[in-house]
């Protein structure tokens, strides 16, 4: 059943491609021209009229909800909020019949995201679901939605739902802005054109696989981690310490890179490595001083940069290459070396991958 991987978790990160060939089928067309949802044709006056939408979730999906918020509003221009479904849900929140609720939960059970669901339908609000798990009872409570279809997710710590659920908001953006006429076309057919070829591009970098696994070492004994990531790559960051405290048990925060220097750089030393997504996008620059910064404080960097970049790779310990891609979907293939990371250096410290103690796959208690 693992498919000869020694873990479900490794499974399903090296299933990605394939995972998002699936998401995407039948959605993005062949040609690379063009994206339907089936929710956006069947319910686009309820979609168009919407003056907001909240995004709603818990753990991994609230990460991609908040990579969702920043292609929403880029392409659609319409305001978006992310809210942790468990403090939605007690805080009285002002919802209308104007809003849009995308609900998003691999598992479709999580209880705090169900009653943040419940709780919006009962203000008026239109519910959008974008679940994995067919018929569950998130789904089941929506109004519509798009399955993320990536399969079975065994592994207690979500990887191929991560990416699928970053995939369905991208394509759920980019029909939207089709629909509001608030995307140029070039910009529509090079994210299109370029989503389309993520899957070959998801590829590549699981060749890192066997780099990842040696550098794991290194730092398998770490008692700390930062995660550094700006603009599409801060809920990356987020995501990547997400994983490791889950399933190494080391512990490990995600920032944004500009917040470094209001408290987080006190931490830093020669012991702590600090990870940052460094890829070449209009926040290069303003990361490459924030590298600096740890540098002179004596942190280890690794540091995840576009293929080809010899400048960061002079200044940091460890590079991780990446294939270049449209910055809108560099989550996509970011993501997959800190899942590598993860993973490896939890199986370096000899921990149950699948199962971590004290988390179970859904959360259907408060
Ligand atoms: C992280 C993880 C959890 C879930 C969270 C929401 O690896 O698995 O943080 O993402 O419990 O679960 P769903 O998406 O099923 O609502």
């Amino acid at each position: 059943e693992k498919g000869g991987y020694p873990h479900f978790m490794l499974k399903e990160i090296f299933e990605q491609p394939e995972c998002l060939t699936n998401c995407m089928r039948g959605r993005v067309n062949v040609e690379a021209t063009n994206v339907t949802l089936s929710a956006v044709i069947d319910y686009k006056k309820q979609l168009l009229s919407a003056k907001r939408i909240i995004i709603v979730g818990c753990g991994t999906s609230w990460h991609a909800g908040l990579i969702g918020k920043q292609i929403i509003e880029s392409l659609c221009r319409i305001p978006v909020e992310v809210e942790y479904a468990s403090e939605f849900r007690y805080r009285n929140p002002v919802v209308t019949d104007k809003d849009i609720v995308v609900a998003i939960s691999q598992s479709g059970e999580t209880a705090d995201t169900l009653a943040a669901v419940r709780l919006a339908k009962q203000c008026g609000a239109f519910i959008y679901g974008i679940c994995n798990v067919i018929g569950a009872s998130i789904p089941r409570a929506t109004d519509t939605g798009s399955y993320i279809h990536v399969g079975p997710e065994i592994g207690v710590a979500s990887t191929k739902a991560f990416t699928g659920q970053v995939t369905v908001l991208t394509m759920l953006a980019l029909a939207l802005a089709k629909e509001r006429g608030t995307v140029d076309d070039d910009t529509y057919f090079s994210i299109v054109r370029e989503l389309s070829v993520i899957p070959q591009k998801m590829q590549e970098t699981l060749e890192l696989n066997d780099r990842i696994a040696m550098l794991s070492r290194i730092f398998t004994y770490a008692r700390n981690f930062l995660y550094l990531g700006r603009g599409y790559n801060y809920p990356v960051a987020l995501e990547g310490a997400l994983k490791l405290k889950e399933i190494s048990y080391i512990h490990a925060e995600g920032y944004p890179a500009a917040e470094m220097k209001h408290g987080p750089i006190a931490l830093i030393d020669s012991d702590m490595p600090v990870v940052v997504i460094a890829t070449r996008n209009s926040m290069y620059e303003k990361v490459l001083s924030n590298i600096q910064e740890i540098k002179a404080r004596k942190g280890k960097v690794i540091a995840l940069v576009t293929k080809g970049d010899d400048t960061i790779s002079k200044m940091v310990d460890e590079v991780i290459e990446l294939p270049d891609t449209q910055e809108c979907l560099e989550p996509l293939v970011a993501t997959i070396p800190l899942q590598l990371l993860a993973y490896h250096i939890a199986v370096c410290k000899g921990k149950n991958v699948d199962q971590p103690r004290n988390l179970a796959k859904s959360v259907t208690v408060e």
